[in-house]
């Protein structure tokens, strides 16, 4: 009781400064330019639950009442417009356990008799049975980072027309199906940083569909395993934006990975194994205005490698051993683009 009392203090304290913070949530995703986009929402009671109609089983970071959460999904699933439940993240409801709070099917209380109480469990989330938000055309957010998901299957999130972001970061999911976007026609933001992703399920189908992702502007892959990127890659996703690569352990990007990237303006491939960059480097990147190559293991760098560049503003070069640097000037031309380089 103490804690609950202290909880609700705790809370108002941190809101007090903005009256209307409690009513609303914001998922924010910042941009390499220091710009972001914000998701808003009215906060709802039933945005921190899934219910996974094949265990019977509805998983909370707060503790919920059974019946309503199933009612909601069930009888009203259009209502719900963002789901996020972050389990390993749970720190104080759930007392320091990084765990949900879950009822079962067979566990929730008689609807009867109103002094029964749903029996409670601590638990994790870490299997998405296929189809399990077929029914939820209207969200338009589904936050799953930080969750002990293994898996993710062609149809876990068929029928989410109307989803603008997903965020399945701080997985360990080994396996990820190929068309698990192809649902998501609405899709703006995908966020898959740190998941075990590696090199054999990042592959050029992986953001395959056969019609394209055309609002898909913003994907994060930091923190993963990848060695390369696909050529085709850009196929179905041509609006692509912002892609983040940084810390991975990419070591190789042929010139043709980026065909079909002509939206991209900002590449992070900071942190990663990148001996060298290739010859015409921009060639199909025709608006990229940031490259960060932070972090990498060039030891020497052409500039005339990067003649395509010519859109872009910032290179970051730093932390390399680049030891042999070309400068090309041609008359006419001088490269506009401001280089951040090493600070021996
Ligand atoms: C929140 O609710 C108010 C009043 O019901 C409504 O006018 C507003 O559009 C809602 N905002 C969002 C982000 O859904
Ligand atoms: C609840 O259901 C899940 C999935 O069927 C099962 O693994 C778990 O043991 C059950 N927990 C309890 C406390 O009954
Ligand atoms: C990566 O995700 C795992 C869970 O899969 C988590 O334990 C770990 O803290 C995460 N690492 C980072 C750097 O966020
Ligand atoms: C480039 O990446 C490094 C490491 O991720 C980061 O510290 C640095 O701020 C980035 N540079 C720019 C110009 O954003």
């Amino acid at each position: 009781m103490l804690l609950l009392i202290l909880s609700t203090l705790f809370l108002t304290t941190i809101y007090s400064s903005n009256a209307a913070s409690d009513d609303v949530i914001t998922f924010d995703v910042r941009l390499l330019d220091g710009g972001d986009i914000t998701y808003s929402f009215n906060r709802s009671e039933y945005g921190d639950c899934i219910y996974t109609s094949h265990h019977q089983q509805v998983t909370c970071m707060v503790k919920r009442k059974y019946k309503s959460v199933v009612d909601k999904w069930k009888y009203n699933p259009l209502q719900l417009k963002y789901l996020s439940v972050n389990c390993m993240e749970q720190t104080y409801y759930a007392n320091n356990r990084h765990a949900c709070i879950c009822v079962n099917g067979s566990d929730a209380a008689n609807p009867g008799k109103s002094k029964q109480h749903d029996n409670l469990h601590y638990c994790h989330l870490t299997t998405l049975p296929e189809g399990m938000f077929a029914k939820l055309s209207q969200l338009t957010l589904l936050d799953l980072s930080s969750n002990a998901i293994k898996e993710v299957q062609e149809d876990t999130f068929a029928g989410l027309f109307s989803l603008k972001y997903l965020d399945i970061s701080h997985n360990p999911i080994g396996s990820i199906a190929v068309k698990f976007l192809c649902d998501l026609h609405m899709i703006e933001v995908l966020k898959l940083k740190n998941i075990s992703m590696s090199s054999k399920t990042f592959h050029k189908r992986i953001l395959y569909c056969s019609s394209s992702l055309n609002q898909l502007k913003f994907i994060d892959l930091s923190d993963n395993h990848i060695e390369s990127i696909p050529n085709q890659l850009f196929d179905s996703i041509p609006n692509v934006q912002t892609l983040i690569l940084r810390n991975n352990w990419i070591n190789f990007i042929s010139v043709t990975a980026f065909f079909g990237a002509s939206n991209l303006k900002y590449l992070d491939l900071s942190k990663n194994h990148l001996p060298a960059i290739q010859n015409s480097f921009c060639k199909f990147m025709y608006q990229v205005r940031y490259i960060n190559i932070s972090s990498n293991r060039l030891t020497h760098l052409d500039m005339d490698d990067m003649s395509n560049c010519e859109t872009m503003t910032v290179f970051d070069t730093s932390m390399n051993m680049i030891h042999e640097k070309k400068e090309v000037y041609h008359n006419d031309q001088t490269y506009k683009f401001s280089t951040l380089q090493e600070t021996v």
